[in-house]
């Protein structure tokens, strides 16, 4: 175990031991709940922006206010995930109007050169970008929702049916977490999958990347961290 995760008020400490059994459900069936239609409008949407196919794409699942996609955005030359080859679009997806002030959009997105910001809900926008057979160079999961009770497992990324298209987008994962568990749960996931070899490890993020990066290291809370190249 990488820490005990004190700051997270949650009985579990290391990966729920009914995680392997999940994803071994999971790969024998098929998830078949419908698309919500905004999260169709908004792919729709994204599509008519690019042509996906001629752009390297780093996503950022969870974006919150989009602060995130725009220090990424500044942070090309330093991310081995990105070659020079292709414009890159770094696109921000998160479901809350409020964290990214939609209510004054009049699309389903935003775009600001380079950077993209859509209102979706991932589970759903995850198997769209996968059902267009549409290739990630870099997949950002910063501070995602820990979900830290035993009765919401399913609630955590990957242990979402939806997690099986994350790894069909391929690329390079990042999860960023303030819960150690929940940063091993995601390794563990990986290997349920077929993709070997990820750990969590600490992490000292500097300077930081989102807000809540940034209230946690403000507030002194251990982070956690883990990369993965999907290829
Ligand atoms: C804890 S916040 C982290 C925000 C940002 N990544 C950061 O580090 O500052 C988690 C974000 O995930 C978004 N989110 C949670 N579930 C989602 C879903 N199913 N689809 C889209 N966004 C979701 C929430 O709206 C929230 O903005």
């Amino acid at each position: 175990m990488i820490g005990n995760s004190r700051r997270i008020d949650s009985s579990q400490l290391g990966v729920d031991h009914r995680l392997t059994d999940l994803i071994a459900r999971y790969r024998v069936s098929e998830y078949l709940k419908p698309v919500a239609e905004h999260t169709r409008d908004a792919f729709e949407w994204l599509c008519d922006q690019a042509d996906l196919s001629q752009h390297q794409l780093l996503l950022d699942s969870g974006c919150g206010t989009g602060a995130s996609t725009r220090h990424l955005s500044g942070g090309v030359a330093a991310d081995p995930a990105l070659g020079d080859q292709a414009p890159t679009l770094f696109i921000g997806v998160d479901q809350s109007a409020a964290r990214l002030r939609s209510e004054q959009w009049d699309a389903p997105g935003q775009r600001d050169g380079d950077v993209i910001l859509l209102r979706a809900e991932l589970t759903d926008f995850w198997r769209l970008l996968a059902e267009a057979s549409v290739r990630l160079a870099h997949h950002y999961f910063l501070y995602p929702n820990p979900w830290p009770k035993p009765s919401q497992l399913q609630r955590r990324w990957h242990a979402h049916p939806a997690f099986a298209a994350v790894l069909e987008l391929g690329g390079r994962l990042t999860l960023r977490t303030n819960w150690a568990a929940y940063a091993e749960e995601f390794a563990a996931a990986l290997d349920a999958y077929g993709h070997p070899g990820a750990k969590a490890t600490r992490i000292s993020p500097d300077p930081p990347m989102s807000p809540f990066e940034n209230k946690y290291l403000a507030s002194g809370h251990p982070l956690y961290g883990v990369c993965y190249d999907l290829g």
